[in-house]
């Protein structure tokens, strides 16, 4: 055995498997060079911890599945027993099968056993061309008599320097909020019991040097790719280890391996920038760009029906609307909730996903004819998981739920949970949707909608989280198969299930169901963290927010929905003619940024007065960028300061103008910078090192520049 250096971008990892327990992490962070086995060995010797007075004799050995047998006393790797034995382990390394080609991911498979406690482990580490890093744990019972798994959490060791933590929080209609705080000795773990990814969920969990920002610091993060019950935590020893890390949490009896039988943990994404947080976002969105099943195509603009017409389904208003959406621009039309039997609201329905004759004689199809007869492209909603208690499917199989014995979970938006790891109820719901996109090859697009936690989710009489988390994901998948065509959304209740593992077998996430545009800016930010703008929907609203009731102009929202998978949320029926050249202008704007947009590497400014925000994305040759800057609130200063405008070449010179094509935020006329009437040409070292100042907009407005290289 060896000692193991995996290089690639600018990030190493360094393990020592030389056995013969498991390998010991030396380093997981920025890139130590081209060392040969000698300074592999010194730098691994270097960092052996001491041993101290009242502790073991041995220093101990931290890998990435934390061991008592290894002298690690804080949250073990494994938590499990065989009939309350085998469960402390000391695991030997069998092998270890390691492939480092130049053009593709490096990957490690460890190859581990403990013999005594009959279980075998395999561990699948690789790492990226751009530095993102995947850990899974596979735990294998070898042993005579089940195995019951009670926890098995991939861990990495982060370095004392990082002081600081990050991690995300929220509810409906306030996803992703950012929270922050010392380091301290203690576990901080993030759980999620949901049974789906959660509103709260945090996407990644940063540890990093003290004051790290978007464009600065050293940072450490994971993710936790996995759509129902999770935990990602972080935890610092009074023994001077600290660590990040991230699993599935079970349920008591979820997981009882029988004999042969496996357990795979979901991925753990780890990631290590030291250009603070945008650093962390390069490498990720690169790592989903690369994928061959990323979206490719522009991403179409798009007109979801939900807040113009909410259940009130009526064939010609939906014409009138397409015609509209068509008129301004709009590429594809999304129906909403409400097409199927018994939906008249929110009470009844789930389930019969048979389109409702009572109000569509004619079925859904001349309404797809005219939206693709448009041009557009038609997308419907669905909510397959999920049943209300009125409805056909729930009178004939009453007993198709995830729940206890002899009692119904807590009813929430008035419906229940379908248990999709009974075949019978798995193979009616793929049976159903199936037939509804053979019935209507016009359907290119599903919204696939989860509106409930699982609660009490009982699988006959065992937890069940788990079993449906693996049925809802061998249900797209199958899906997809079946309609390769097909472009699938993830929505619940908003940002609900915003996590890798749903990202592998869906195209976009709904963020949130809050369209307000001040919230949004700070919903989208950090979801954006994790995903890169194409696969945010980012819709405009009404000009009074449904959900939050603040008023809005048009520029604004527009604005905040430039930058992601682009849309429209909103009853453009209804609205006046000159709304209409105005948000025509926008979606041509958006059309026309796009390939930037979606395929750029994305800037946040860490601007000093929180009245302000400003953020970009900047083409990767760099003679291009598009950047917004918003006013959260007032400023407590006269003028917030000048804005930097970082990312660009420092080199190479600029010209910065506000963006054509929309009209300029009302206060510019009275309030303008110097600058503005006519651009002004910067290099872009000036541009990230001084800025430039901004009008003096009013609170809730945001001003759109275009960068663009001079000769
Ligand atoms: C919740 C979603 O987030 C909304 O966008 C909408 O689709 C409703 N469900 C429909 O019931």
């Amino acid at each position: 055995m060896t000692i193991l250096h995996l290089r690639r971008a600018r990030t190493s990892l360094v393990l020592d498997a030389r056995g013969p327990g498991l390998p010991r992490v030396v380093h997981w962070g920025g890139d130590v060079g081209d060392l040969d086995a000698d300074a592999l060995r010194q730098l691994t010797d270097a960092t052996v911890p001491p041993v101290v007075p009242s502790s073991f004799d041995e220093p101990p050995a931290l890998s990435l599945l934390p061991e008592a047998s290894a002298g690690w006393s804080g949250r073990p790797g494994l938590v499990g027993h065989r009939d309350g034995r085998d469960w402390s382990t000391a695991f030997q390394l069998d092998g270890l099968d390691v492939d480092q080609p130049s053009d593709a991911p490096a990957r490690v498979t460890v190859r581990a056993s403990d013999r005594a406690a009959g279980l075998g482990l395999t561990i699948e580490i690789t790492l990226d061309p751009y530095g993102l890093l995947t850990i899974r744990h596979r735990l294998r019972n070898d042993g005579d008599g089940a195995y019951e798994v009670q926890g098995l959490t991939p861990v990495l060791p982060v370095p004392a320097v990082a002081t600081e933590l990050l991690d995300l929080t929220g509810r409906w209609c306030r996803e992703r909020s950012p929270q922050r705080h010392p380091w301290q000795h203690g576990a901080w773990a993030r759980e999620g019991r949901h049974g789906r990814t959660g509103h709260d969920a945090t996407l990644l969990l940063v540890a990093g040097t003290a004051g790290f920002g978007f464009g600065h610091g050293e940072v450490w993060a994971v993710h936790t790719a996995w759509s129902g019950d999770h935990v990602t935590v972080a935890e610092r020893r009074p023994t001077g280890e600290s660590t990040l890390g991230g699993g599935e949490l079970l349920a008591p009896g979820e997981i009882r391996l029988a004999p042969g039988e496996e357990y795979d943990t979901p991925l753990l994404y780890a990631v290590w920038s030291d250009v603070g947080l945008d650093g962390l976002s390069d490498v990720l969105h690169a790592h989903l760009r690369a994928r061959p099943g990323h979206p490719r195509s522009p991403r179409p603009v798009t007109l979801n029906v939900w807040e113009a017409v909410y259940f009130d389904h009526d064939l010609d208003r939906l014409r009138a609307l397409a015609d509209r959406a068509a008129h301004l621009g709009v590429e594809r039309f999304v129906l909403d909730d409400g097409w199927f039997r018994g939906r008249r609201d929110d009470t009844a329905g789930l389930g019969d996903w048979y389109v409702d004759e009572s109000v569509w004689p004619d079925g859904l199809q001349p309404l797809i004819d005219h939206v693709t007869g448009q041009g557009l492209q038609f997308g419907l909603w669905v909510e397959p998981e999920m049943v209300n208690p009125d409805s056909d499917l729930f009178r004939a199989h009453p007993d198709w739920l995830l729940a206890v014995p002899g009692r119904l979970p807590p009813a929430w938006r008035n419906q229940q949970v379908l248990d999709l790891g009974r075949p019978e109820a798995y193979d009616h719901v793929l049976e159903r949707l199936d037939a509804l996109l053979r019935d209507h090859p016009g359907i290119s697009y599903l919204k696939w909608d989860h509106n409930r936690d699982l609660t009490e989710a009982g699988h006959h009489g065992r937890p069940g989280v788990h079993g449906q988390t693996l049925a809802v994901y061998r249900l797209l998948d199958e899906l997809r198969r079946r309609h390769p065509g097909v472009e699938i959304e993830s929505c619940s209740s908003g940002g609900a299930r915003v996590d890798l593992a749903i990202l592998a077998r869906t195209d976009r996430v709904w963020a949130s169901d809050c369209n307000d545009a001040l919230e949004r800016l700070s919903i989208q930010r950090w979801t954006g963290l994790l995903l890169p703008p194409e696969l945010i929907g980012t819709h405009i609203g009404p000009e009074r927010s449904h959900t939050t009731h603040r008023v809005h102009d048009l520029g604004f929202r527009a604005a905040t929905a430039l930058f992601g998978h682009h849309g429209i949320e909103w009853d453009i029926a209804s609205i006046s003619a000159a709304e209409q050249t105005e948000l025509a202008a926008w979606v041509a704007l958006h059309k026309r940024l796009r390939p930037l947009l979606h395929a750029g590497r994305v800037v946040r400014v860490d601007h000093p007065d929180p009245a302000v925000w400003a953020h970009g994305v900047v083409d990767h040759d760099t003679t291009r960028a598009v950047y917004a800057v918003a006013t959260l609130a007032t400023s407590v200063a006269q003028t917030p300061g000048a804005v930097r405008l970082p990312g660009l070449d420092p080199a190479r010179r600029y010209r910065v103008r506000a963006v054509a094509g929309v009209p300029a935020p009302a206060t510019i006329e009275r309030s303008a910078a110097p600058w503005l009437a006519s651009g002004v040409t910067l290099s872009g070292a000036a541009l990230a090192r001084v800025g430039v100042q901004l009008p003096a907009l009013h609170p809730e407005q945001s001003l759109v520049l275009e960068v663009d290289e001079v000769g």
